[in-house]
């Protein structure tokens, strides 16, 4: 698959079935995320990557719109780690989080997988309860949630270019 196709087929996809992941492709995922460019190449990120049932299960209930994580292959939290960050660039740890799940989401439609971002940050009652249940430590920030499966459920692509939304060389 190209990263045309890549792009214009991804859909978020909330219902899996119970074929395990592989731990290759848990891996190549990691490796799509600390690919990530970011602000001074400062990688302000680690991961936690959730597989067992009864942690996905855990972690399905931290939200109300996180449910379909108890039934995914693997959920990998993206964690924000702002210390991290050099005194160039503070505070751009959400730019470069959101690219990173970007780059777990769109490598998983490369591999034939199906997943869904669940976003956490900035909400901070959901990041606290995430947070509890998967132990991040005092100054990490779980950021959102990936979750991956193989999928159950095929969303048809869908074209949202809007001209009127382009705005030539001023607004
Ligand atoms: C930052 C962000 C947070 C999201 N949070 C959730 C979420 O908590 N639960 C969920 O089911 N989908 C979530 N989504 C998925 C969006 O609902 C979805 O991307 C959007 O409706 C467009 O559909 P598509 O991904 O199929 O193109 C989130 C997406 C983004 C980018």
């Amino acid at each position: 698959m190209t990263v045309y196709e890549a792009i214009r087929t991804r859909r978020s996809i909330r219902r899996y079935t119970e074929e395990p992941l592989t731990d290759q492709q848990v891996k190549t995922l990691l490796e799509a995320a600390m690919a990530t460019p970011s602000a001074c190449d400062c990688r302000p990120w680690e991961f936690v990557v959730v597989r067992d049932k009864k942690n996905l299960e855990e972690l399905a209930a931290c939200g109300k719109y996180t449910g379909m994580a108890k039934d995914a292959g693997a959920v990998i939290v993206i964690c924000a780690t702002p210390e991290r960050q050099n005194e160039i660039c503070p505070g751009y740890f959400p730019q470069d989080c959101g690219a990173v799940a970007m780059n777990i989401w769109l490598q998983a439609t490369d591999l034939g997988l199906g997943a869904v971002w669940c976003g956490v940050y900035p909400g901070e009652e959901l990041a606290n309860r995430i947070a509890k249940c998967v132990g991040t430590p005092e100054g990490v920030i779980p950021f959102g949630l990936i979750c991956v499966g193989h999928p159950a459920e095929k969303p048809e692509p869908r074209d949202r270019y809007e001209e009127q939304r382009v705005h030539k060389e001023r607004w």
